[in-house]
């Protein structure tokens, strides 16, 4: 069961459901959760903290400056969390939230961590439907929160519609799939971006990669439960989740990739395939004339990631422009377990755009054309079909 010796925060706030948050905290002890709850005021006006803390066996967070156990409450907490469950959370509490405001004991706890957040909204079909809630809704899920409900049903005061809480064996299946990711336990690593091979202390070769494929399937792999390290050139944010490396040459991102183990590598970097043999140690002067540029080859990261002991399951990408001839020969080629080739010369695919068209090009030179979608999508499928050829590929070396 993914909740057996799982710990996670139960965060209240002040709706009529709060009632139920006393059952969910016995449920997800029942199936083996460590519990600890956070209370906003206004949950405290629904239910009692010493309800709350007897049936836990801790104190309630509510006040970040008199808790009995800690000086720093919401950090301790953040930080000990696999999982935080906000049940009821109102349409106040997901608007703070949706805003990184942390002036609660509740708010700065979230804003302190990076694990996953699920939130079982509980409000007034007038307010769900508000567009103030629903801009709320849409930051809370560009930022990884999963919500669960709300449902249609009786509402506080007597009044039916949408609005009204899941019950907590929904919030408790809802915990469950969210912990039993299909990728958790799992070391993924993401290259992006392009790297940049120095001429010059202000000149570089360089190339168009914004890191924004490589940053979404980051995201990708991590909201599947994986453990994310992302070696990048790129500063675009990431779920908060994500271990960033960053770096700027081909070398430094190779050495990177050394250092780190791995079980599946997704490589969505444009790395340069030459660098200056040599760079000049101060700005060259145009006075000069010309320079003469000589290039050398910088290592190939993914042939060395391929050819490791212990390889990966492994994802190459190729950057073509004018079909895909050449990816299929990389593909077949390059000790990769799938190849992800997209034509970066045709519109609303490749390089810095926010869509992408792929093609998966498997080593025996078959081909799946995808169609054009975001890069969010693109990742998220790829992430789909990698997580079913990897256990097809655990199952087969069984
Ligand atoms: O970052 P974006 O703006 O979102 O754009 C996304 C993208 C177009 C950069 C991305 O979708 C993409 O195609 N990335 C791979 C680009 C590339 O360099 O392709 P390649 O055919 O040159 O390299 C083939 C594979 O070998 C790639 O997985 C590459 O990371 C890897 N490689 C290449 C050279 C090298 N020296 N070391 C490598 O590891």
């Amino acid at each position: 069961m993914p909740l057996a010796g799982r710990r996670i925060v139960l965060g209240v706030s002040g709706g009529i459901a709060a009632y139920k948050a006393a059952y969910l905290a016995r449920r997800l002890q029942d199936a083996g959760a460590d519990v600890r709850v956070v209370m906003t005021d206004a949950s405290t006006e629904f239910l009692g903290e010493a309800t709350m803390a007897a049936i836990t066996g801790h104190p309630v967070l509510r006040d970040l400056h008199s808790h009995p156990e800690s000086v720093s409450p919401h950090t301790d907490l953040a930080r000990w969390a696999d999982l935080i469950i906000i049940a009821p959370a109102t349409a106040a509490t997901m608007a703070r939230l949706a805003h990184g405001i942390s002036s609660d004991a509740l708010g700065a706890t979230v804003l302190a961590s990076h694990a996953p957040v699920l939130l079982a909204p509980a409000m007034h079909t007038e307010m769900w439907e508000q567009p103030a809630t629903l801009r709320a809704v849409e930051l809370l899920k560009a930022d990884g929160v999963t919500l669960v409900g709300p449902v249609e049903g009786h509402l506080a005061g007597g009044d039916e519609g949408m609005g009204r809480m899941v019950e907590p064996e929904a919030i408790l299946e809802a915990a469950a799939s969210l912990l039993a990711g299909a990728l958790s336990g799992l070391r993924v690593l993401v290259t992006a971006g392009g790297t940049r091979e120095p001429i010059d202390p202000v000149r570089y070769i360089g190339n168009r990669s914004s890191g924004k494929m490589g940053h979404a399937i980051a995201d990708s792999a991590l909201r599947l439960g994986a453990s994310v390290t992302l070696v990048t050139t790129s500063e675009i944010p990431t779920l908060p989740g994500v271990e960033r490396v960053v770096v700027e040459t081909a070398a430094e991102m190779e050495k990177a990739v050394s250092e780190i183990e791995i079980d599946v590598a997704v490589m969505a970097a444009a790395v340069a395939d030459f660098r200056p043999a040599q760079a000049a140690g101060t700005k060259l002067a145009r006075t000069d004339g010309p320079p003469e540029v000589v290039l050398e080859a910088n290592p190939d990261i993914l042939a060395g990631v391929a050819g490791r002991p212990q390889r990966p399951f492994l994802v190459g990408f190729a950057a073509e422009t004018g079909g895909i001839e050449r990816a299929v020969e990389k593909a077949r080629t390059k000790g990769v377990d799938l190849l992800v080739a997209n034509d970066v010369s045709e519109q609303g695919s490749g390089f810095s755009v926010d869509t992408n068209r792929v093609t998966i090009v498997w080593p025996d030179g078959s081909v799946d054309p995808w169609p054009q979608m975001t890069k969010q999508e693109v990742a998220d499928r790829l992430m789909e079909l990698i997580v079913a050829e990897f256990g097809r590929r655990g199952a087969s070396s069984d």
